[in-house]
């Protein structure tokens, strides 16, 4: 045992105080372990407390409709996270009578359940001594081993590193005294090692340019697309579509529209593109707003166009919907929609 006793009594005195710690409640955990994949803990803080509000305990997830649970979700991304935790929380009621499973491969077999979950949240909520290595722990036993390369075989040395290192006793404290080490102190960029509790034995530090390690991997440069997109008005009402359920932003409404191809225009794209999606050729006007966003794998900028037909319904497989501005507050969009949303508060509406 390297360092469970120094890295415990640091956590003692320094841990951070978060909503969804120190309370004994599975659904708690489980929720904020799914919202904190790939999240910031400050991001998630205010979301969780609202989730809980509406939804306070699992059944209430299993019960609600899914356009109610992406409502909850709406802005926080990654929304499969969310459809997931829905179908799990279904799961979880007709399987395994409302009580979460604590076993290990009942848990991980639920959707968006991977092994960092599992291990975060059977370490946390029943006390099993089960690592749970995400990015900021994969870092910082990286650092500790002196290991530079993340191969299959150095991450097979930190799992068994961690498994002998966890403590029996308090194996959620454990690995959430690395998560807290690892978003304070033995932070990617400016490690703080002089405040570190586990710096006596920490090779990186030892060899002395912990943040050369883990080795980063040079990330592909991600596209940017340009998208136009259809404000369609028909009278005081204008068109929302949904998302198909599986890939990106499944389940959340927008603006019907799509990528420009190379050679087009913004409008000869919105044009071919209300065609193939929904047999629509409505009249383009001018130009609502432009707005940017970052995704993971990919940027956008989106054109959204005033446009208006006289009548008809689009004809698609998608659902769609008609609704008054006012109204836009009842449905789940991107946050790029919400970024034009804005503009238009401030232009106003109108074509
Ligand atoms: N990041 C992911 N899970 C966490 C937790 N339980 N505490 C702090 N940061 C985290």
């Amino acid at each position: 045992m390297f360092f469970q006793k120094p890295l415990l009594s640091w956590y003692d005195v320094n841990k951070r105080t978060l909503p969804f710690r120190d309370i004994s409640n599975p659904y708690y955990t489980w929720l904020s372990e799914i919202m904190l994949q790939q999240t910031q803990v400050n991001t998630v803080i205010p979301y969780f407390k609202k989730w809980i509000r509406a939804f306070p305990s699992l059944i209430d997830v299993a019960i609600a409709s899914q356009h109610d649970v992406l409502k909850q979700w709406e802005g926080l991304g990654y929304y499969s996270r969310c459809r997931n935790f829905h179908k799990a929380s279904q799961i979880v009621m007709e399987k395994y009578h409302g009580k979460i499973p604590s076993d290990y491969e009942q848990f991980l077999a639920l959707p968006g359940v991977g092994t960092y979950t599992a291990g975060a949240v059977l370490s946390i909520a029943f006390n099993q001594a089960i690592p749970a290595i995400d990015g900021n722990i994969r870092r910082i036993a990286s650092r500790f081993l002196g290991r530079k390369k993340m191969s299959p075989n150095a991450h097979k040395r930190i799992v068994n590193f961690l498994q002998n290192e966890i403590h029996s006793k308090r194996p959620g404290d454990f690995n959430q005294a690395l998560m807290d080490l690892g978003s304070i102190i033995c932070t990617a960029k400016n490690p703080e090692c002089d405040k570190c509790p586990i710096q006596i034995n920490c090779k990186a530090f030892k060899f002395g340019s912990p943040e050369a390690y883990p080795e980063k991997i040079k990330k592909k440069k991600s596209p940017h697309y340009q998208v136009a997109a259809g404000l369609i008005w028909k009278g005081e009402k204008f068109l929302i579509q949904q998302r198909a359920e599986n890939g990106l932003l499944g389940g959340l409404w927008e603006f019907p529209g799509g990528k420009v191809e190379i050679g087009e225009t913004l409008e000869e794209a919105l044009k071919r593109e209300l065609m193939e999606e929904c047999k629509l050729s409505p009249k383009i006007h001018r130009k609502a707003g432009t707005v940017k966003h970052v995704f993971t794998h990919f940027s956008i900028e989106m054109n959204l166009f005033h446009c208006s037909v006289d009548q008809g319904q689009p004809k698609t497989d998608l659902p769609f919907q008609w609704i008054l501005p006012k109204e836009t507050d009842q449905f789940p969009f991107p946050t790029a929609n919400h970024k034009l949303f804005k503009l238009l508060e401030q232009d106003g509406w109108t074509i």
